[in-house]
């Protein structure tokens, strides 16, 4: 194990006792009368899952010194809302693997997962209204609507080779890191902090879900489907154009380019082998690792408006941990 990783699992170990707190009201509250809403979210909740959001909003209220009992209710709000964003995910995407097993779409069927997903979600409601606070309701309202608009980007931009690294970065802020900030913002809400520590909080959340979102689309053709618990290739296989693809088609000779821009175009995994090369020797891979440090390094430097503790420590070792994320 690296310094790097040990030092995080040290980070983790802090909120431990947290965590199994969080868990303890994810089961408790997927419970349901009809059958089938406790069988596919038990099936998706119990395959595991790195419960990042939980972690991130449980960390930030150890480093704002909030103790209070809310924090563990709306950490499992927001694996919640994260869950039900997978469930509706994997159906859009046709995925077929996820956290090491058959998707709930390909074991369940499409309906049962947009519908269980619609469960997770309006049960994630029912418990943010559990913690009576206008303000956090406002901003876990505002990032699922942000979530769902981002998805939606993201399905227009869809086989257009064109997109700009603006254009995918607007989608990936959307889709993925908004989560990620609402989670960082509550602990500031629930610990009432200052306006200033509120917009680090979120600050750090939003650059550190970006890069998180950043490495997963190396990972889809630079990763380990054992590790990852996903396939891989399924962003070409959608026609996706992600960073890498971006990238490369910046760096790269006229017929790569047109390579890839057909790919692109068509989708599928034909030319997958082809792809992966391009995006290798052009250094593409690289670049985008670099693009996610530099919004690794954002998010340390958002930390530094916090106070400093074990638990801001937890934060800045995990920023700079998930730039070699496998899994
Ligand atoms: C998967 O998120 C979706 C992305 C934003 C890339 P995670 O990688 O956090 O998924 P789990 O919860 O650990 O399975
Ligand atoms: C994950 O997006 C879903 C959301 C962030 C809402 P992706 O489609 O990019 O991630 P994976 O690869 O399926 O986990
Ligand atoms: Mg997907
Ligand atoms: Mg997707």
């Amino acid at each position: 194990m690296s310094a790097n990783s040990s030092s995080t699992t040290a980070a983790l170990a802090l909120i431990a006792a947290d965590m199994l707190e969080m868990d303890a009201i994810v089961s408790r509250r997927l419970n349901s009368e009809v059958a089938l809403v406790s069988q596919v979210s038990q099936y998706i909740v119990a395959a595991g899952g790195k419960r990042l959001r939980p972690a991130l909003l449980l960390l930030m209220c150890g480093a704002l010194g909030y103790t209070g009992g809310q924090r563990h209710n709306l950490a499992a709000v927001v694996e919640f809302i994260h869950t039900a964003t997978l469930l509706h995910d994997d159906v859009v995407d046709e995925s077929a693997l996820r956290r090491g097993r058959a998707t709930a779409n390909d074991a369940f069927g499409n309906p049962a997962s947009v519908l269980v997903g619609d469960f997770l979600y309006s049960r994630a409601f029912q418990m943010m209204v559990d913690a009576g606070d206008m303000r956090i309701m406002k901003t876990l309202a505002e990032a699922t609507n942000v979530i769902a608009e981002g998805e939606v980007l993201q399905l227009m931009n869809m086989h257009d080779a064109n997109l700009s690294e603006e254009g995918y970065l607007l989608v990936i802020r959307s889709k993925t890191a908004k989560l990620f900030e609402a989670s960082a913002r509550i602990a500031a809400l629930l610990a009432q902090s200052p306006d200033s520590v509120e917009q680090s909080c979120a600050d750090y959340g939003q650059a550190l879900g970006t890069a998180f979102q950043v490495i997963d689309d190396v990972l889809d053709y630079d990763g380990d489907v054992l590790e990852m618990g996903k396939n891989l290739g399924d962003d070409l296989r959608e026609g996706k154009a992600t960073l890498p693809l971006i990238i490369a088609m910046q760096r790269g000779t006229e017929t790569e380019r047109s390579t890839i821009r057909d790919a692109i175009e068509t989708g599928g995994t034909a030319h997958m082998q082809q792809i992966i090369e391009i995006v290798q020797k052009t250094g593409a891979l690289t670049a985008t690792r670099d693009a996610a440090a530099v919004e690794a390094q954002r998010a340390l430097t958002a930390l530094e408006f916090l106070p400093q503790n074990s638990y801001s420590d937890a934060l800045r070792s995990l920023a700079s941990q998930l730039l070699e994320r496998r899994s």
